[in-house]
């Protein structure tokens, strides 16, 4: 009789979700729609002041903390046994899974591997080079025995002093919408969730909790919208998370408007929401707005729930809805599913993958001829960056890995050899502060300062070589943005020094940007003969800025962000953090005019353009042709070297309203690698599944305007090499 009973209780793996709903208690359908906040693996400091998460509400009165079944993920479900439904595994995140590498009492370690973050990935331009990333990543998520990844993050780089625009990927949609489709697409091919980050218009990370962002429709649909529309449609992410701030007055995860009728009943996303950690304040309202989950769960959002339910201001059937959708995510999760992990990643494979990834989204801004070096040659290698290259940012991004390769180390791996006293003195140098400086963990990583190097040092260095590498480098993270002042955005008067004195002593100076976001470079390229914006290329950084340096692959990543001139050309410059007179407020005025599409409108010129990077060979264009909905080119290899390029098509719409830009990218396509002297025919649709790139929003909806649209093939946004006209 027993038996009979027991298997007549509905399981979620096998039964369907009325069922499983319908045996639910309130309390257990209410704890369902909430996590059960798990001990962060190394607490944040509990500094006063904004964007700590000790500060968040709710956080502190939490009795309900639980040591979570994969130390160090973010978060864990809630589990009712009785119907098979157990407590599946939230963690970080973009670049890489982080867990906590060591356990209590356990000999072994758990590290994972840390990919180039997410404005290299967007430098590739390349959605199969990141679908591969995304493979990795997800294989590693499914045998550490976590359920879903929270990444990718793809929120749009509209100023360059964002504090984790190194984990998102570019100033325009369509590429971080693509981008971003990938590598969902990767993840989830080995059988986990992803959560597609932070919708929407998580765009700063100054009083993110409660920023109000006052944004035109327009300017949402086309820009801060479009790419979690291109990513939900073609890449069909598990989950969203909702971000922390609020757009045009209400938090986003509080918000009907953009969970329900944007991405649902406008984009047909049928998956599940969930906050960002412990995002707004009223539980009632975010799961009346389509917001499933509140991660990662407080005793007071139960509380609350549970008093809305009895009061009927939270609705049955509102409540059986998320969970329905939260529980359907979960019939998808190994966990589910009976998957017992063995926490077996193959780490050298991923290593090879991660190496070989960064080499596509690097970045060469500048060259006279200089690179690529000889291997063998002798370098004065300078700048703390050299010998504390950074694989990443810090935050909730940040990836336990298991080592990191500096750029000595990959120099000297690949045959070059370095100025042994310099190289002494930077790591004496280094050792020193380290000592004294605060132990690495994800929330801060603690950065070495540069090191005075003196003339005599330089002249000595100089009789033993002509070849100088000059590494620049800065971090930024979760929870704070960026300055626009000299050790951050600019350039200090060491640093300029530094290389004012390198480029007076060596015949050669190459200079090397280990960062995540773009700063001032005005007058750099005056002091040097190369320059090469390496990114946080991950954990092989060192090999892989090597591999660039020597040749063995020649560069072919390209910008997916501009950089400006000087700062007060960016639009978004006298409108960022908060807007003036204003309290918690910021206005989004600039409107579409974000990144190159302000640069090609008004005129001005920057520095080095959207789109652009150089290569070791050279390439032409010829044929370029409308065919139906296609545009084809022919790209040919007219240089001494192999190498891939990057084509971007732009389009001239026709305007339907004011305000409008000159050109935006509607299409790109990257060759694969051409031999000198071949060609590769690229056929480069115009049309996405999810998106018609030529439309514009207008007070009507999406619409195609009637008449001729000019397009251009590129190789930046300001180096167009054909254009064509079409009619629709
Ligand atoms: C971040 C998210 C992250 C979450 C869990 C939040 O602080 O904004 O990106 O996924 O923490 O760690």
């Amino acid at each position: 009789m027993l038996v009979v009973l027991a298997s007549c209780t509905p399981k979620l793996s096998r039964s369907s979700l009325d069922k499983v709903v319908g045996s639910m208690s309130v309390d257990e359908k209410v704890r369902t729609v909430v996590g059960t906040y798990i001990k962060p693996a190394t607490p944040p400091p509990v500094a006063p002041g904004v964007n700590n998460r000790a500060d968040y509400p709710g956080s502190g009165e939490n009795t309900a903390v639980s040591e979570g079944q994969v130390p160090g993920a973010a978060g864990d479900g809630y589990a009712v046994p009785r119907l098979g439904i157990p407590a599946i595994v939230y963690a970080d995140g973009p670049a890489g899974l982080r867990i906590d590498p060591r356990r209590e009492g356990v000999e072994r370690t758990f590290f994972c591997t840390a990919f180039p973050t997410g404005s290299l990935l967007a430098s590739a331009w390349d959605p199969e080079v990141v679908e591969e990333v995304g493979a990795a990543i997800g294989d590693e998520v499914h045998r550490y025995g976590v359920d879903v990844l929270l990444a990718p993050g793809l929120n749009l780089q509209r100023n360059p002093l964002t504090g984790r625009n190194f984990e998102y990927y570019s100033e325009d949609p369509l590429l971080s919408g693509s981008t971003a489709a990938a590598y969902v697409k990767g993840v989830q091919s080995q059988g986990v969730g992803t959560s597609v980050k932070h919708y929407a218009a998580n765009n700063q990370e100054l009083y993110r909790n409660g920023i109000n962002e006052i944004i035109s429709e327009r300017a949402l649909r086309e820009l801060y919208l479009r790419g979690f529309e291109i990513a939900v449609k073609e890449g069909k992410p598990w989950t969203v998370m909702s971000s922390y701030n609020k757009i045009n007055g209400t938090y986003a995860s509080e918000n009907h408007w953009l969970l329900t009728e944007v991405l649902r009943d406008g984009w047909g996303y049928d998956g599940m929401v969930m906050t960002d950690w412990f995002g707004a304040d009223d539980p009632v309202a975010q799961m009346k707005a389509g917001n499933d989950l509140l991660m990662p769960g407080t005793p007071y959002q139960i509380d609350e729930l549970l008093q809305a339910v009895e009061s009927g201001a939270l609705p049955m059937d509102v409540l059986d809805r998320n969970v329905k959708r939260i529980l359907a995510m979960m019939k998808k999760a190994p966990r589910v599913n009976g998957y017992a992990y063995k926490d077996d990643p193959d780490l050298e494979a991923h290593a090879a993958v991660s190496r070989r990834i960064a080499l596509e989204g690097m970045v060469l801004l500048h060259n006279n001829g200089t690179l690529p070096l000889q291997a063998g040659r002798k370098v004065a290698l300078l700048g703390t960056y050299a010998y504390d290259t950074q694989p990443g940012g810090s935050g909730s991004g940040y990836v336990n890995r298991a080592y990191k390769v500096t750029l000595d180390k990959g120099l000297e791996a690949a045959g070059f050899s370095l100025v042994e006293g310099l190289a002494e003195a930077y790591r004496k140098h280094i050792a020193d502060e380290k000592a004294v400086l605060p132990e690495e963990y994800f929330w801060v990583v603690p950065t070495v300062s540069e090191m005075n190097v003196s003339d005599a040092m330089l002249r000595a260095a100089a009789a033993e070589t002509d070849l100088a590498i000059v590494t620049l480098g800065r971090m930024s993270g979760e929870g704070g943005d960026r300055t626009a002042a000299p050790g951050d955005y600019f350039l200090t008067a060491q640093e300029k020094q530094l290389l004012a004195a390198a480029r007076k002593a060596f015949k050669q100076v190459v200079v090397v940007l280990n960062v995540g976001a773009p700063l001032e470079l005005t007058g750099v390229e005056a002091q040097s003969d190369a320059i090469l914006l390496a990114w946080l290329p991950g954990q092989e950084a060192g090999h892989a800025m090597a591999d660039i340096l020597s040749g063995a692959v020649s560069p072919s990543g390209k910008l997916p962000v501009t950089l400006a001139s000087k700062y007060s050309d960016i639009p978004s410059s006298c409108n960022f953090g908060v807007s003036e007179g204003e309290l918690n407020t910021v206005r989004y005025e600039e409107d579409l005019m974000v990144g190159y599409r302000w640069f090609t409108t008004s005129g001005v010129k920057p520095l080095y353009p959207f789109g652009f990077g150089l290569s070791y060979t050279s390439f032409e264009y010829s044929g370029f042709q409308a065919t139906g909905d296609s545009v084809e080119l022919t790209v040919t290899n007219t240089g001494n070297f192999a190498g891939r390029e990057v084509v971007q098509i732009y389009v001239e719409k026709p305007a339907l309203s004011e305000g409008r830009p000159t050109r935006e990218l509607c299409a790109y396509s990257k060759t694969t690698t051409l031999a000198p002297g071949e060609s590769q025919k690229l056929v480069i649709p115009l049309k996405r599944s999810s998106i018609d790139p030529l439309a514009q929003w207008t007070s009507d909806g999406w619409k195609v305007a009637p008449g001729v649209y000019r397009l251009h093939a590129a190789a930046s946004s300001e180096d167009l090499r054909a254009s064509i006209e079409i009619e629709r």
